[in-house]
């Protein structure tokens, strides 16, 4: 962390009169990375602007895991392109999808309207960055120091998007890498932070008001800190006032009797998990690198479902991977029909530059792909209904996440379950309430409180 950036940045930031405007694509841990990064500019005396119209610096942290992330992003950079022949504004764009090198290079030949160019390893050095461009410097800077974290930690708490809940990052980048996956390439070699770090982190937050933890990684069960997982939930676990404990995303390949345990006996671990399947094809998973085999995951989700009754299991499921057939096909649908799972993400497989299936020539029609989808939804949906409907009549603890109207609320169970609610007593959110299930949709249900 350079902290004389942030001191010369300070003196030349007007309190008040100058703002930025983050917008964020892609994962939790691109928001919890915005997060971060608008903490710092608040701290050295920004002001965050209500849109990117009236903002005197605009920061995109961007996405690249699928291509249509990356179109939209140019789409709206040619709206800014347009904005500044109107107004005078910083432009920095910065995350995973600049992290790739010809991204950098295109930004930094075609684009010259983007003043400040960064990555996701140098995100801390973002005052530096604006400070050069305060001072008319164009800057491109994706280099990446293997020996720091790209930790911001000391920064005033109140700029999270929540006041109740937080994610914390546990490890970053990942080293799978899966044949269709731009992230091992854009996100960096795992690392793990230290026990202590992550506690005092959480620590901090709790004593901010702070009740709910969703501890992030893009592989959180591989982590490999001075600790194995369980035992960093464990640790979690004790620390007081955090009410509810998530993590998220964990590979089948590294999820361990261990970490089941810990499921099953921690309190305030939560009761989902998000597994993602990607194929349930045993020849498609062994061409994507996963690791497990269709059999495998069945029975990893069957041990959880069996050792913590009425945990939610969520996927990501990608359809049309390279040389995918009907019959693979038919194997995912037959893993959805088994599992039943709660919700899942879904994906047309989508080619990502620098990654072995982009080497691929034997790809699937669009228009196949596009029928396997809605195959795929089809069969996924009403099972998301059934789970919803077997919550009708019973009561659950609900976090109220936002107040959406008057007497009118948003909350989530144990299990991660949307819930609309109305009350007749006032709540805030991180409160929880006590919750009667009457409708059950697709994607949520509705009650009332008692
Ligand atoms: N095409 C389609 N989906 C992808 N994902 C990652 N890369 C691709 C790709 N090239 C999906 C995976 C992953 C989720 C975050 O995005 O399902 O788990
Ligand atoms: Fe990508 Fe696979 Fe790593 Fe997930 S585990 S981030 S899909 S390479």
């Amino acid at each position: 962390m350079n902290t004389d950036y942030r001191y010369l940045l300070a003196s030349q930031v007007t309190p008040k009169s100058q703002s930025f405007f983050i917008r964020t694509y892609g994962c939790q841990m691109n928001e919890r990375d915005s997060e971060k990064m608008a903490g710092l500019l608040t701290q050295i005396g920004f002001s965050n602007a209500m849109s990117q119209d009236d903002a005197d610096i605009i920061i995109y942290n961007t996405c690249c895991v699928r291509e249509s992330a990356e179109d939209k992003i140019f789409g709206h950079l040619s709206y800014l392109k347009h904005l500044k022949t109107e107004k005078n504004f910083i432009l920095a764009v910065g995350g995973c999808m600049t992290q790739q090198k010809n991204i950098a290079e295109l930004l930094e030949d075609k684009h010259k309207y983007v003043d400040i160019i960064f990555g996701t390893a140098n995100r801390h050095r973002l005052p530096e960055f604006i400070w050069r461009a305060m001072n008319s410097e164009r800057v491109t800077d994706i280099s990446e120091d293997e020996t720091i974290f790209p930790e911001i930690t000391d920064i005033p708490v109140t700029t999270r998007v929540f006041s109740h809940k937080a994610g914390v990052n546990i490890m970053y980048g990942c080293d799978n890498f899966c044949s269709y996956c731009i992230v091992p390439y854009v996100r960096g070699r795992e690392k793990s932070r230290p026990v202590s770090d992550i506690t005092e982190e959480i620590g901090a937050l709790a004593a901010d008001g702070v009740k709910e933890i969703m501890l992030l990684g893009q592989n959180v069960n591989s982590y490999a800190g001075d600790a194995t997982f369980p035992k960093l939930l464990q640790f979690v676990n004790e620390i007081p006032g955090i009410e509810r404990i998530r993590f998220m995303t964990s590979h089948p390949k590294d999820f361990s009797d261990d970490l089941i345990a810990a499921m099953r006996d921690l309190p305030k671990i939560c009761k989902h998990v998000h597994l993602p399947l990607q194929s349930g094809s045993s020849r498609v998973l062994e061409d994507m690198n996963r690791h497990y085999t269709k059999e495998d995951y069945i029975s990893l989700a069957l041990h959880l479902q069996e050792a913590v009754p009425e945990i939610a299991i969520t996927t990501d499921i990608i359809v049309g991977y390279p040389g995918e057939t009907e019959e693979d096909f038919q194997d995912t649908l037959d893993v959805v029909r088994r599992v039943q799972f709660s919700s899942a993400f879904t994906f047309i497989y989508s080619k990502r530059s620098g990654t072995p299936a982009a080497e691929r020539t034997d790809l699937i029609p669009r228009k196949t792909a596009n029928e396997r989808f809605d195959r795929l939804t089809a069969e996924l949906y009403p099972i998301m209904t059934k789970k919803n409907e077997a919550k009708l009549g019973r009561i659950f603890d609900v976090m109220v996440e936002e107040v959406t109207d008057a007497h009118k609320y948003k909350g989530r169970t144990n299990d991660h379950t949307l819930v609309h609610f109305t009350a007749e007593k006032e709540f805030s959110s991180g409160e929880i309430a006590s919750v009667r299930i009457d409708t059950a949709k697709t994607f949520y249900v509705s009650g009332t409180v008692l």
